[in-house]
């Protein structure tokens, strides 16, 4: 077998496809975890920011020494900036032999064998119409899944390139979904993660109606399944009866990451978000109303084009309102075909950074604060694995998403332990485990 070797950058969604990636090229390579070994090297790309963009051409300058070292090596560029900048990238990298658009994965075997042959291949059509989709294979003994249950986005926040990277919305069917599942949870996993770039607006289009919390309680119905989640809800689309499946299914994690983006209504307006930062606070209050203890993470960005110092005062104002157990902050990065790049009044870099650093400083004592809460807490932990900074501890998540680590057996891998906090960090929080009772 030949090996494959699979470079992952950005979200969930693009972990999803090089999942996907490897699986349809199964039949002919195996991953390897040594890029020097590679016969065939695969970078998955994210064209959300101009940085994760520059990140991905500086690694494949970084790669002609290796394509000299190994004449044979395929190397492709896959997902959004390849799906961006198509037959262009071609011509930075003259080293490069394929580059495949986001709809392209399942057609991967054919473009390889040709790139094989000698040929520069580029496949970039945003077709219409999900592609066949190939049956999921798991790994032996999985713990967590993630499941993607749409793609694409019909969206246009106006400072957004998804939309234009991974074409329009389109819905999997929910039998197709519930039967990854199931081959999933036989296989003796535990956490589902559905995924969507918007998953409340999940069914729209689909021949049988269905509303994406009817595909919740199909899932949470099915034998096996301990958690599941999803990601990611527009504030915008959030439901009354999405709001009450927290309460209504067990499986359901009490976490909710809901992307507020800006405080200002102003920037709200051209940002072209579709609600008011009353009606998102007013959906937040809703939210820890029916369910106590909700986890609420959120996206925020900085010096969006014309953003004046009082609409930062107002992100900043509900930021502290909706006490945000966890926000990602970013400076707005200009994205091409966008609207919000043609706007006037983009500001400097220097004004973005000092606004980023003042409402990261204020989030981190707001997520300290929110940690050190559950100190002296037991909560339910599913363990994925080793520490990766302390290999002797292991390493979970609670229900609420935070990260715990803690001294313990190996054989609690992809089990649920209890554990009672102990200490609070930043980015996460230590305990100690607490034995299950010995059975009589
Ligand atoms: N600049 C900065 N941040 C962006 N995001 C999306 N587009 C941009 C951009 N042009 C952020 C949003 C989104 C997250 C995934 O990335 O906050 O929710
Ligand atoms: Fe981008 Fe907005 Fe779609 Fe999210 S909802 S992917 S931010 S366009």
């Amino acid at each position: 077998m030949k090996k494959l070797y699979l470079r992952t950058f950005g979200c969930q969604m693009n972990v999803a496809d090089s999942e996907l990636m490897a699986q349809v090229l199964a039949g002919e390579y195996v991953l390897t975890q040594q890029a020097e070994e590679a016969d065939l090297y695969l970078i998955n790309t994210c064209a959300i920011r101009r940085k994760a963009e520059e990140k991905v051409l500086s690694l494949l300058g970084s790669l002609k020494g290796l394509k000299k070292r190994r004449p044979q090596l395929i190397l492709g560029v896959g997902g959004c900036v390849a799906q961006q900048e198509g037959e262009r990238l071609l011509a930075v990298a003259p080293h490069l032999d394929l580059v495949f658009g986001t709809h392209g994965i399942y057609r991967l075997p054919q473009m390889v064998r040709a790139a094989a042959a000698g040929r520069r291949v580029v496949e970039v059509d945003l077709k219409p119409g999900l592609p066949p989709w190939p049956q999921r294979q798991w790994p032996p003994k999985p713990v967590k899944a993630l499941v993607t249950i749409m793609k694409g986005c019909d969206n246009f926040c106006s400072f957004c390139v998804v939309p234009h990277v991974r074409g329009r919305e389109e819905s999997r069917p929910p039998s197709v979904i519930t039967a990854e599942i199931a081959d999933f949870l036989a296989a003796g996993g535990k956490e589902v993660t559905l995924l969507g770039q918007n998953v409340n607006s999940y069914g729209r289009g689909l021949p049988e109606p269905i509303t994406f919390p009817d595909l919740l309680r199909r899932v949470s119905a099915m034998e096996g399944l301990a958690r599941l989640r999803f990601a990611t809800s527009h504030p915008r689309d959030l439901s009354a009866d999405l709001i009450s499946t927290f309460l209504d299914l067990p499986p359901l994690c009490e976490h909710l990451h809901l992307p507020v983006q800006s405080g200002s209504n102003r920037i709200l307006k051209a940002m072209n978000r579709g609600y008011t930062r009353e009606q998102y606070l007013e959906k937040v209050a809703r939210l820890r109303q029916s369910c106590p203890g909700i986890h609420i993470s959120t996206d925020l960005i900085v010096g969006f084009p014309s953003e004046t110092e009082a609409d930062f005062a107002h992100t900043l104002d509900l930021m502290a309102k909706a006490a945000f157990d966890q926000a990602f902050s970013f400076k707005y990065s200009p994205r091409p075909q966008t609207r919000a790049a043609t706007l006037p009044d983009q500001l400097p870099e220097v004004v973005k950074a000092e606004r980023l650093a003042r409402l990261q400083a204020r989030q981190d004592e707001l997520t300290i604060k929110a940690h050190g809460r559950l100190v002296g807490q037991t909560q339910e932990v599913l363990v994925e694995g080793l520490s990766k900074r302390a290999p002797e501890q292991l390493c979970g998540r609670l229900r609420t998403n935070r990260v715990v680590n803690f001294p313990g057996p190996r054989h609690l891998v992809g089990r649920l332990a209890q554990v009672h906090l102990t200490e609070a960090h930043p980015h996460s929080l230590k305990g100690r485990w607490v034995e299950d009772p010995p059975t009589p």
